[in-house]
């Protein structure tokens, strides 16, 4: 008896976390869900990339999370509804700061096979300019978060 209740209070919880904010919306968003563990995953990548200087992985693993951005533009969840500006606003500067990534990680793709050592004074600013775009794709993750995924962090 006791048992069979705390089986049950145990498979709330679990569920309750499951669902997070979205509710029985769950169903219609698991595919966002999926897309947004590859976001996490890229972001690994590319950090491993900016860290070792070696930026093959980025290109491809900024379209990832740059696709999942315009996604996010078409996907308004219910939980953002009241606030669609700012919600999209954080998705159209995730896909900014991604797209910059991208065109600075092919500059230096390209400049590091032309010139293997050496020159790398003014490319090293560009290194720096990449890092700054991937702060600002995450700092934009950690906005929209904190914003409409709050049950999930509480
Ligand atoms: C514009 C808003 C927005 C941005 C920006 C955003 N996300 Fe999300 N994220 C969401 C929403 C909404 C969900 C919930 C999807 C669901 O419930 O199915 C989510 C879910 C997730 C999940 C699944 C776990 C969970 O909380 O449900 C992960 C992992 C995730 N996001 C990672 C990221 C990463 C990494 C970034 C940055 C590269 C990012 N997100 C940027 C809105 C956003």
């Amino acid at each position: 008896m006791r048992r069979g209740r705390i089986a049950a209070v145990v498979f709330g919880v679990v569920a309750t976390v499951a669902l997070g904010g979205s509710g029985f919306a769950a169903a219609k968003e698991a595919s966002l869900k999926e897309l947004m563990a590859e976001n996490f995953a890229g972001l690994q990548n590319i950090l491993f990339a900016l860290i070792s200087s070696n930026y093959a992985a980025v290109p491809s693993q900024v379209d990832v999370i740059q696709d999942h951005a315009t996604h996010l533009t078409h996907t308004v969840p219910d939980s953002a509804k009241q606030n669609r500006d700012q919600f999209l606003a954080y998705a159209y500067s995730l896909k900014a700061h991604a797209s910059d990534l991208k065109t600075i990680a092919e500059l230096l793709i390209e400049h590091d096979k032309a010139k293997p050592s050496g020159d790398v004074l003014p490319m090293d600013q560009l290194r720096e300019a990449a890092a700054a775009h991937y702060g600002g794709m995450v700092t934009m993750c950690v906005a929209c978060h904190n914003r409409f995924r709050q049950r999930v962090i509480q």
